[in-house]
């Protein structure tokens, strides 16, 4: 059985969908999560039916923003409910983990696209508790000869992130504001550029390592950057209404570019479908 953590988020739920013999694991109820819990909690109790061989961990504190305003809260779910994971696989003897990691651990690029040698130098709370959920993840794989891969999505994005929350992606707060006819706000100048990458591009990733068995570091993204000026005139357009675009000052923790290099998921077979224009129009208009 394979145990899948965060399954009432964007990514775990598609994960638990597209999975055979997986079962989800969240705090929050939602129609994907089978077991009801905290990462950080009695780990051995919540799976004392289940004889569990992998583990994919996506359960996190996600955001950049709200790892500014509640550091300590992003660090124990994001380093605590790792570790905690870890040492219940160790005990168990799980063979394979497989940790979802992030494109926030490099912090400010010296160089595009960003492969994964690229130094790891966080920009964010954020970024640094999901590098040091990972660096804990590889360690444990050398210490306990547990089969340890770290995936690096770079901005995911579906039908399924909930644009009522305020910490949000942004093609989701976009998406929401233009469908009522709401002004968009691009925080800095909209220069900054991401990866944006479909759900469906990551679970093809996460089921070629799981299957392949792989280990090491996999950046998960398309290798296409794209502006945030330019995805709020393309939604702009989708939405068919006349949305105005206004500015106000730059985020803290935000990141100016990134975008992929996908050289070693390519090596496993990988072959990113994103078309982002196209996903837009399919997934939300
Ligand atoms: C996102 C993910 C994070 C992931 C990382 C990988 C979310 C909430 N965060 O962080 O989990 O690990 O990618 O690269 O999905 N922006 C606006 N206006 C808005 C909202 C955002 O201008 O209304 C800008 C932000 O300032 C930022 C960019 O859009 O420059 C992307 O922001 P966001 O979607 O929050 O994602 P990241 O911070 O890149």
């Amino acid at each position: 059985m394979i145990l899948i953590t965060g399954t009432s988020g964007q990514l775990g739920s598609y994960l638990v969908e597209n999975i055979p013999n997986s079962v989800g694991l969240d705090i929050r109820s939602s129609p994907y999560t089978k077991i009801r819990g905290d990462i950080r909690g009695d780990i051995e109790e919540l799976l004392e039916n289940y004889e569990i061989d992998a583990i994919i961990h996506a359960a996190a504190q996600v955001s950049v923003v709200k790892s500014v305003e509640e550091p300590k809260l992003d660090a124990d779910v994001n380093i605590m409910g790792t570790l905690n994971l870890l040492e219940y696989a160790r005990k168990h003897d799980v063979e394979h983990f497989i940790y979802i990691s992030s494109a926030a651990v490099y912090g400010e690029p010296k160089y595009l696209p960003l492969d994964e040698k690229h130094p790891t130098k966080p920009k964010s709370p954020y970024g640094l508790s999901k590098l040091t959920g990972e660096r804990y993840s590889l360690l444990y794989g050398e210490l306990y000869g547990i089969k340890v891969a770290s995936i690096r999505p770079f901005n995911i994005f579906s039908p399924r992130q909930d644009p009522n929350n305020p910490y949000s992606g942004v093609i989701s707060i976009f998406v929401s504001r233009a469908k009522r006819g709401l002004p968009l706000i691009i925080y800095g100048d909209g220069t900054q550029t991401r990866d944006f990458v479909s759900v469906y591009d990551v679970v093809q990733l996460v089921k070629l390592v799981l299957e392949k068995k792989a280990t090491g570091v996999y950046n998960c993204g398309t290798g296409k950057e794209t502006s945030i000026r330019e995805l709020a005139e393309l939604i702009g357009k989708l939405s068919s209404k006349n949305v105005e675009i206004i500015y106000q000052k730059p985020r803290e923790g935000d990141i100016k570019r990134s975008y992929a290099d996908i050289s070693r998921a390519k090596v496993l077979g990988f072959t990113p479908h994103t078309d982002l224009k196209r996903d837009l129009k399919n997934f939300f208009f």
